[in-house]
């Protein structure tokens, strides 16, 4: 890859270069595995001494050009596929904590993290404490413990919207020599690259943005390579590795350590792996994250200014709109666009929002957002109907919060579907 293209060519161009006579779009490698003429070779693949694939739970070449394209237009060293961006979120945890340590997470969160975090976490011995991101650096470091392995938010929060502050919570992982962990699926790399901001580790739901078309679901893992593992508080990446004979991950891998290491012991042992047809579909579907992206976000917010002048709507949150608490940190980390996610009440709570969601026609009641398709749910009775009343208000979800992911469609269109939707809710 050319070191200068800006991250439009990379989203077309990078991750898989062919060579000549080879095809031109990337190929989808639908093989378990692959064949070796000599078993020196096959050694040499499984000591880690030569790049190459030997079966395909571990790598295998359509997800490696997909990872290849996500760590650029990241800016990070590797990337990791998974099957979904929940084994994405997991994996990344596990890999720097074991029973007996903690998480310090921000507790606006994606429904499915929150619980992951809340209750299946401390099943296997890790404890989540939580945290409210807008609380003082020096409220959130009094969370950390001495078993704290890393600190975890989302760029923008997942139904709340609020733009993280990076620079207050990477200043408090690196005092605390805690990896910051991001979700930037709904900042996606085209909005927002969160190593620029101090992020050590990012992840995505791929499903989101990244497919863009609501085919497949799946994740992905990007490593910053600049957490400093030898600072003396991550000895599994130091110290030699005993269930892979004893290979040391910074010694050998420097950078690229922990995605390495998430690859060689964690997806081994776990195998969750995305099907080649889904990186294909990934890889596909970021040659055009720029373009949506844009169209996304100045739909979205054409939208939320509709709506935030509506007499039937109470409240508009969306980050692109001078009205949201974290609009300036929106300017400051997300200039291109706040994305194509916004939330708002409607006027006559949970019953109106139920007529609401029938009424819509171009707008389809699906639990999904990020599509190209614009979509509508009710959080409180579905993504987040799991958690408590106390989990939902702490994640921000109230009984008259509607949620819309906003497509690339006719702005036009899509506010004169709310319109008539508005009006046939309050009957
Ligand atoms: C912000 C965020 N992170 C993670 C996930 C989980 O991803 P997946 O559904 O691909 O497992 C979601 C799913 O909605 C999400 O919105």
């Amino acid at each position: 890859m050319n070191p200068n293209w800006k991250i439009d060519t990379i989203a077309v161009q990078g991750g898989y270069e062919p060579k000549s006579g080879e095809p031109r779009i990337l190929p989808i490698i639908q093989s378990t595995t692959f064949k070796y003429d000599s078993a020196e070779h096959v050694t040499k693949l499984f000591d880690l001494e030569e790049p190459g694939f030997f079966y395909t739970r571990l790598a295998s070449p359509t997800s490696d050009a997909f990872e290849r394209k996500i760590a650029q237009m990241e800016g990070g060293v590797g990337a990791m596929a998974t099957s979904s961006g929940q084994a994405a979120t997991t994996l990344a945890i596990l890999n720097i904590c074991s029973s007996g340590q903690h998480v310090v997470a921000a507790s606006t969160l994606y429904g499915g993290t929150y619980n992951l975090f809340a209750v299946t976490l401390p099943k296997m011995g890790i404890e989540v404490t939580f945290v409210d991101p807008e609380a003082s650096a020096a409220e959130i470091k009094k969370a950390f413990r001495p078993t704290t392995r890393c600190l975890f938010a989302e760029t923008i929060g997942n139904p709340v919207l609020n733009v993280l502050d990076f620079a207050k919570f990477a200043a408090i992982a690196n005092e605390m020599q805690a990896p910051l962990i991001i979700d930037n699926t709904f900042g996606t790399p085209f909005l927002c690259r969160p190593f620029e901001h101090g992020a050590h580790i990012v992840i995505h739901s791929a499903t989101k943005y990244i497919d863009g078309h609501a085919t497949s679901v799946g994740g992905v893992i990007v490593d910053g390579g600049t957490f400093d593992w030898g600072c003396g508080r991550f000895p599994e990446m130091i110290e030699p590795d005993e269930s892979y004979h004893g290979i040391e991950y910074v010694k050998t891998f420097g950078p690229m350590a922990y995605i390495i290491k998430a690859r060689v012991q964690l997806m081994r042992d776990i195998g969750a792996t995305p099907a080649p047809l889904n990186a294909f579909l990934f890889n596909l579907g970021l040659e055009t994250l720029h373009l949506r992206m844009q169209r996304h976000s100045a739909n979205a917010l054409a939208v939320a200014t509709f709506l935030e002048n509506h007499p039937l709507v109470s409240w508009t949150r969306y980050p692109g709109l001078a009205s949201h608490p974290t609009h300036d940190r929106a300017l400051k980390y997300l200039p291109k666009g706040c994305s194509g996610v916004l939330t708002f009440g409607i006027k006559g709570g949970a019953e109106a929002g139920r007529k609401f969601m029938e009424a819509t026609r171009l707008i389809a009641l699906v639990v999904h957002v990020g599509d190209a398709r614009s979509c509508v749910l009710h959080p409180a009775s579905t993504t987040h109907r799991q958690l408590s009343p106390e989990q939902q208000k702490s994640s921000g979800v109230t009984p008259d919060l509607i949620r819309l992911s906003v497509g690339i469609e006719d702005a036009g269109d899509i506010i004169a579907d709310i319109d008539q939707a508005l009006s046939a809710s309050q009957k």
